[in-house]
């Protein structure tokens, strides 16, 4: 773990615009940065940066976060990540703290295996470069396969040469372990000497989205019946098989900007096509995908494009692995290169045009491709055509997130086509898979979950407060954030001579708990924290670089930049008063002279600074989440009085609920707000 205190140096010098600024170009707009967003394809810039908050906010696409969210989402950087990124940017020595000395280990053993594999790396690439074997046998070859120099060098290519321990001889003499060059799969023991595993190879790094080398693959170079075409290393620490998409590091930019992801079997696949100018592409590594690698690729993009050699082998490869893609949302296309070619002999063959082109044309929707190939397969037999119908309905219910609820509805529509059966039929019968699933699961999808919110809020609604507090569901959500709001813009400030904003808020709440929502709850209970240990000068960045995400994320959220809305009142405003000049350039004192209209006061109001209307905000918050307790008071008092036993417990009750519905009356009067029923 890194230090509290690295952290706090970090937190310490981010710069939002300058580290944003790296990455986007941004341009000074009143009081925040203004730029083209880097998440969603724009011409007018929308992306807004706000140094004083510390936050960034595209209001095209709604994307938000904090420096280190950006290198989170922008860079596919983990959180440790992010900070050990801005701590080298920054030079903070980064003190990293273990809680046991197998973490230690473990740490360290992690480091030396990335060590020895670059220093492998450097090793191979100058045998193939500068030794006269590596060039007459590893660069020829590689030469007359067509491969450019400049992209042998890109992608880090080495040679490894025959002689039996001729890397691992150097790599001992530096002093590297033996049982780590072992676990790297880069020596091997035999008659108790440590010998190379890859001799008279083509060397393959394989790097991590960040560009450090994870393993390798070795290409045999004369075919040979008895040694493997290619050695892999085995899985250790770093090498996880699953989890790795050959190329990725070359192809990330690309796959951004295409918004496409190209999947391919090998790694000469990958190569030839980037050196073609497609740089949108990984390889799986000539297994099927994983979970892990789906997950990998939908970082970056929603769509993904399978490129597989057309014989049985290339389709059974490529069907493999679909059910998980559509649970994760991807959209699947499908091309198969034919004739016993693959992507490699494919574009060397076709060029580069030919190839985007047969890409084009020959792009195949996996559902409706699956469904070809089955129906094929199912010939003339009803039995294993309505085994077909079962398993297309089976695949289409995978597509089950809410966001692709249309995508659902047009696959059920084509497949009865193709099928020639009746689409509402289908339908049953994805709605039956679909409950099937949800009951064996017994975990509720989040799109059921909200239809079930929303249906109980709308029976709530119809039915009274007093039979359901569900009702206020969504306010309250509103109000609850609203107080977290509060505490985190204003929180240290005073609220009177003894008391801070947050201590004021904190002690209106101490008795019981009014939130519903975890995070708020959570916030909440933090900043309680924090106060009872006399800590008085957390500020905003406090929680928006928490390290808890679900905690900075909700600050993000809550921190609005005050422009959104004022943007939107200018506009309104301007229409309405026929002001030409911009209300806000204006002097504030010589606007307020002109608004006079009773009309008009709702505008001042909005005017009013922030620091004007904390107090009106903190309260009537407040006083919302009493009254909702109150509410809650009210449910209870009804249902004891509707189990009274005596006649004066009846009248006990009776004389609390006046009370609370008078209370209920004051407060509702207090906050403005209109009790339902
Ligand atoms: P291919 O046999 O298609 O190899 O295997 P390739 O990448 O096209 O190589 P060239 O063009 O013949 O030189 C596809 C992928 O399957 C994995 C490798 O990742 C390879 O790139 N593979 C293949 C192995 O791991 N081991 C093998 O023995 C063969
Ligand atoms: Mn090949």
């Amino acid at each position: 773990m890194i230090t509290q205190n690295t952290i706090q140096q970090i937190l310490g010098r981010i710069d939002i615009v300058e580290v944003i600024g790296g990455f986007v170009k941004l341009k000074k707009r009143g009081t925040n940065y203004l730029g083209l967003c880097p998440f969603h394809n724009e011409k007018t810039p929308s992306f807004t940066v706000s140094p004083s908050k510390e936050i960034y906010k595209c209001f095209g696409c709604g994307r938000s976060g904090n420096t280190i969210s950006f290198l989170m989402e922008h860079e596919k950087y983990s959180y440790v990540e992010s900070l050990k990124w801005l701590a080298n940017k920054y030079g903070v020595e980064v003190e990293e703290t273990f809680t046991s000395d197998e973490e230690r280990k473990q740490l360290q053993e992690t480091e030396s295996l990335y060590i020895i594999n670059s220093f492998a790396q450097q090793f191979f690439t100058r045998m193939l470069f500068e030794t006269e074997e590596g060039r007459d046998i590893g660069l020829s070859y590689l030469k007359e396969r067509g491969f450019r120099e400049d992209i042998i060098k890109k992608f880090q290519l080495g040679y490894s040469p025959e002689q039996k321990d001729a890397f691992s001889k150097e790599a001992l003499a530096k002093q590297f372990s033996k049982v780590v060059l072992v676990k790297t799969g880069l020596t091997v023991i035999r008659n108790e000497q440590p010998v190379d595993n890859y001799r008279g190879r083509i060397i393959f790094p394989v790097h991590n989205h960040s560009g450090k080398v994870l393993g390798f693959g070795a290409r045999i170079i004369k075919s040979n019946d008895k040694a493997p075409k290619y050695i892999n290393t085995p899985e250790n620490e770093i090498y996880i098989k699953s989890k790795i998409l050959y190329g990725s590091y070359f192809a990330r930019q690309a796959i951004d900007k295409a918004d496409e992801c190209l999947l391919v079997e090998g790694y000469t696949d990958v190569i030839s096509l980037h050196q073609a100018g497609i740089e949108n592409v990984v390889a799986s590594g000539g297994t099927s995908l994983t979970q892990d690698q789906l997950r990998l690729i939908k970082k970056y993009t929603k769509n993904l494009t399978i490129i597989y050699d057309g014989d049985a082998a290339g389709v059974k490869a490529a069907l493999r692995g679909l059910d998980m893609a559509l649970e994760e949302g991807l959209n699947v296309k499908l091309v198969l290169i034919p004739d016993n070619e693959d992507p490699d002999s494919y574009v060397n063959k076709a060029g580069a045009p030919g190839f985007i082109r047969f890409i084009q044309e020959n792009k195949k929707d996996f559902i409706l491709f699956q469904l070809q190939v089955a129906l094929k397969d199912a010939g003339n037999d009803p039995n294993k055509k309505s085994e077909v119908v079962n398993q297309i309905a089976e695949t289409i219910s995978r597509i089950n997130k809410a966001e692709d609820f249309t995508k659902q509805q047009d696959y059920i529509k084509q497949c009865s086509e193709v099928l020639k059966i009746d689409e509402s039929g289908m339908h049953a019968l994805v709605n039956k898979f679909i409950r099937n699933r949800i009951s064996t699961l017994e975990k509720k999808l989040p799109f059921e979950e909200a239809k079930s919110i929303e249906e109980n809020a709308q029976k709530a609604a119809a039915s009274g407060y007093e039979d359901n507090t569900f009702t206020l569901l969504f306010k309250d959500e509103l109000q609850e954030r609203e107080i977290a709001r509060v505490l985190l813009e204003h929180g240290v400030k005073k609220w009177n001579e003894h008391q801070l904003i947050a201590e004021y808020i904190l002690s209106e709440l101490m008795e019981e708990n009014l939130f519903d929502n975890a995070n708020v709850l959570k916030l909440i209970n933090t900043y309680r924290k924090l106060l009872e240990d006399n800590i008085t000068t957390i500020d905003k960045s406090y929680f928006i670089y928490h390290s808890d995400t679900t905690l900075s994320s909700l600050a993000v959220s809550l921190l609005n930049f005050p422009y959104e809305e004022s943007e939107r009142w200018r506009r309104e405003y301007n229409q309405k008063a026929g002001f030409q000049d911009k209300l806000f350039e204006q002097d504030y004192e010589d606007f307020m002279r002109t608004v006079t209209t009773e009309k008009d006061s709702s505008l001042i109001n909005f005017l009013k600074t922030e620091e004007d209307r904390t107090g009106e905000e903190i309260n009537s918050a407040l006083n919302y989440l009493k009254l909702k307790k109150i509410k809650r008071l009210l449910i209870q008092n009804q249902s004891d009085l509707e189990n009274a036993q005596t006649a004066e417990e009846s009248e006990v009750l009776q004389k609390t609920h006046l009370h609370l519905k008078q209370l209920e009356q004051e407060l509702s009067k207090r906050s403005g707000i209109v009790i339902i029923r």
